[in-house]
């Protein structure tokens, strides 16, 4: 009877030593977190250096308005093609806008798999002088070296433009929209504006292709940053976020975190959210072009283009038509909130986790 009671009392101590120790531990670690907190403040970031890209074909700049650079795959010439269609560089040029194209190289497997060889895209550049491509493989992990060469690029030969914005390909623009917006000072001096991203994490999970280690960055969350989808600086701000990375070591291949998040933060830049004027669903555009019939504008003017490459020719369509032709949406009848379509996961930034929607 006695022996039993022992029994259970040190069955009782033990329990209470383990519960102990784990709790000692947690708290540990929960320091050991904070410090790490602490530290994050400065954003530790490894990786290649930043050495100057040569560049392997380079357009001329005469802009003098707005200089609009678009990150684009070497290999699928498709977006470029309709985006050129929608609104040619002539069209363009009468809105004082210079768009270039942002490329990569292709190595032979590119190449093979693509069927884009170098030729192609050096009689691309001819067709259309608007190709700029730096001397680097064009992959996922090498988009913020892209970036940053189109922000160079820009600096160094488009010295009297107003504007620069940056956008990614597969992104639908109402241009019209856009340049009205520019000329009411939608953009203020010293800051980003964009779509803003709060307290976005690191994909933690190795098989995801968008897969960041501790190594690439330290930090639980990025600093605030703008979506690459399209954002707005203006020249002067870009100069400072060149300026630094070129003489720092700072390097993070999410080019939209690196550049409107790291970069950002570490200069003291402010951002200006206009996530208002995007969508990120592009069945929200289609519901756009269809309030044409009813002379109705939209109040999206940047959106994704769901995979489907054309949508940006039809998109250019109703918005110059509906520019000088329709009328603004009352509050109540705005397509956000008449436009009925299915949730779907937004997928603002490359880090975010994809959903593949589960076709039947
Ligand atoms: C810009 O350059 C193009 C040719 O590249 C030329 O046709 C056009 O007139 C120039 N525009 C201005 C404003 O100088
Ligand atoms: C980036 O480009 C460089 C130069 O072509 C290449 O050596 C490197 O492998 C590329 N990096 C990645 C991660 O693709
Ligand atoms: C505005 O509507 C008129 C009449 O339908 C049409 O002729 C004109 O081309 C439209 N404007 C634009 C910019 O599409």
């Amino acid at each position: 009877m006695l022996s039993k009671l022992w029994f259970l009392l040190l069955l009782a101590c033990i329990t209470c030593l383990l519960l102990y120790m784990t709790f000692v531990e947690r708290s540990g670690l929960q320091a050991l977190k904070m410090n790490l907190m602490h530290l994050q403040t400065v954003y530790k970031t490894t990786g290649q250096s930043l050495d100057n890209v040569k560049i392997l074909i380079k357009p001329s700049c005469n802009a003098t308005f707005l200089i609009w650079i678009i990150t684009s795959y070497a290999g699928d010439p498709s977006a470029r093609s309709a985006l050129r269609r929608a609104y040619t560089n002539e069209e363009l040029q009468a809105l004082e806008i210079r768009r270039i194209f942002l490329l990569g190289t292709l190595n032979n497997d590119a190449e093979r798999k693509t069927h884009i060889s170098q030729n192609a895209l050096l009689d691309e550049s001819q067709r259309f002088n608007d190709i700029l491509q730096g001397d680097f493989l064009d992959t996922y992990r090498n988009l913020t070296r892209k970036h940053l060469m189109g922000l160079r690029w820009t600096l160094n030969n488009c010295k009297h433009v107003k504007y620069i914005m940056k956008m990614d390909d597969d992104i639908v623009v109402n241009i019209y929209g856009i340049m009205e917006n520019l000329r009411s000072g939608i953009v203020e001096k010293d800051s980003l504006t964009g779509y803003v991203l709060k307290n976005m994490v690191p994909v933690r999970e190795p098989a995801n292709k968008w897969y960041v280690s501790k190594m690439e960055y330290t930090g639980d969350t990025y600093p605030d940053f703008v979506s690459g989808w399209l954002y707005i600086m203006h020249p002067q701000v870009a100069n400072r976020l060149i300026n630094y990375v070129e003489s720092s070591n700072e390097f993070f291949w999410i080019d939209d975190v690196f550049v409107t998040g790291i970069l950002r933060h570490a200069l003291n830049i402010k951002i200006k959210d206009i996530s208002e004027l995007y969508t990120t669903d592009y069945r929200y555009l289609e519901c756009c072009i269809k309030g044409r019939a009813s002379l109705l504008k939209c109040e999206f003017l940047v959106g994704p283009n769901g995979g489907n490459t054309e949508l940006q020719v039809r998109f250019k369509e109703f918005a110059k038509f509906c520019h000088t032709n329709c009328s603004a949406r009352t509050d109540s009848n705005l397509v956000g909130k008449r436009c009925v379509v299915v949730y779907k996961e937004p997928n603002l930034h490359k880090g975010s986790v994809q959903i593949s929607p589960v076709v039947l």
